[in-house]
């Protein structure tokens, strides 16, 4: 993606005067969203590049989960984060949002043009404060996560052999309860760490989202995602 990404820079000084984007293709552009803090903050990030979406906002609240923008020949879909990236490989979705933690351990065939700086956290290892994990002990060792592929090739790395036990949310009680050892779990502001008494031990991934582009789209949309890319380029803080 380094030369799309490239061809996107240049585009970004023009593209940015135009007031709305070539409405040459039949069907508005897809966009798969997270619903949550990344939705929060893309909103914020989409405004600043002239493109409110506002009613995205207000659909939310009546709960509609497909909401078009006719001002700007768009059509926004709400998805969980963890289905992002599925949308939009199988081209239901243009291009969608998704952390670079969803991104990396899906590893689907995608392209990512734009980083957004938004939705920082980071995916790290954490155990019990007062029960330290010996890697070097020839115990077996459980990690509950919900990244089990990041897991797998994180362990894989260090040498450790373990089990994963793969798990959907409220990840930090998995070693309090006697289901884990140790947890690798996405830590933002480190409160839920704190109040569940583990320590970090390491970070694997720094994550925030990204703009993620299917391969169809790529080829045949790629006028529309790359005006908008540039436009969002221009007003992601360096
Ligand atoms: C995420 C993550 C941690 C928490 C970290 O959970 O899995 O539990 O946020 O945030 P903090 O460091 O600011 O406390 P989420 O809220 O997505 O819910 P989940 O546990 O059900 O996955």
């Amino acid at each position: 993606m380094t030369t799309r990404a490239g061809k996107t820079t240049v585009k970004a000084s023009t593209n940015a005067k135009k007031k709305a984007p070539s409405t040459s293709n039949a069907t508005p552009l897809t966009i798969a969203m997270p619903r949550g803090r990344i939705l929060d903050e893309a909103l914020v990030l989409f405004k600043r590049a002239g493109i409110d979406l506002g009613a995205v906002e207000k659909a939310r609240a009546g709960r509609k989960l497909i909401i078009p923008i006719p001002e700007h020949d768009v059509r926004v879909l709400i998805v969980r984060d963890a289905d992002v990236p599925a949308y939009v490989e199988h081209g239901a979705a243009d291009l969608g949002i998704a952390g670079r933690d969803v991104l990396e351990e899906q590893d689907r065939d995608l392209y990512e043009p734009l980083d957004l700086g938004i939705g920082r956290c980071r995916l790290v290892v954490a155990e019990p404060e007062d029960r330290p994990v010996d890697e070097m002990a020839k115990v077996h060792l459980r990690y509950a996560t919900k990244f089990p592929e990041l897991t797998r090739r994180h362990l894989q790395a260090r040498g450790i052999v373990a089990e994963i036990i793969k798990l959907y949310g409220s990840i930090e009680i998995a070693p309090l309860v006697g289901l884990a050892d140790r947890v690798v779990d996405l830590v933002s502001s480190g409160e839920t760490l704190r109040q569940h008494r583990l320590r970090e031990v390491e970070t694997i991934l720094e994550v925030s989202a990204r703009v993620c582009v299917g391969r169809a789209a790529a080829k045949l949309r790629s006028d529309r995602i790359d005006d908008l890319v540039a436009r969002l380029r221009a007003v992601v803080p360096g």
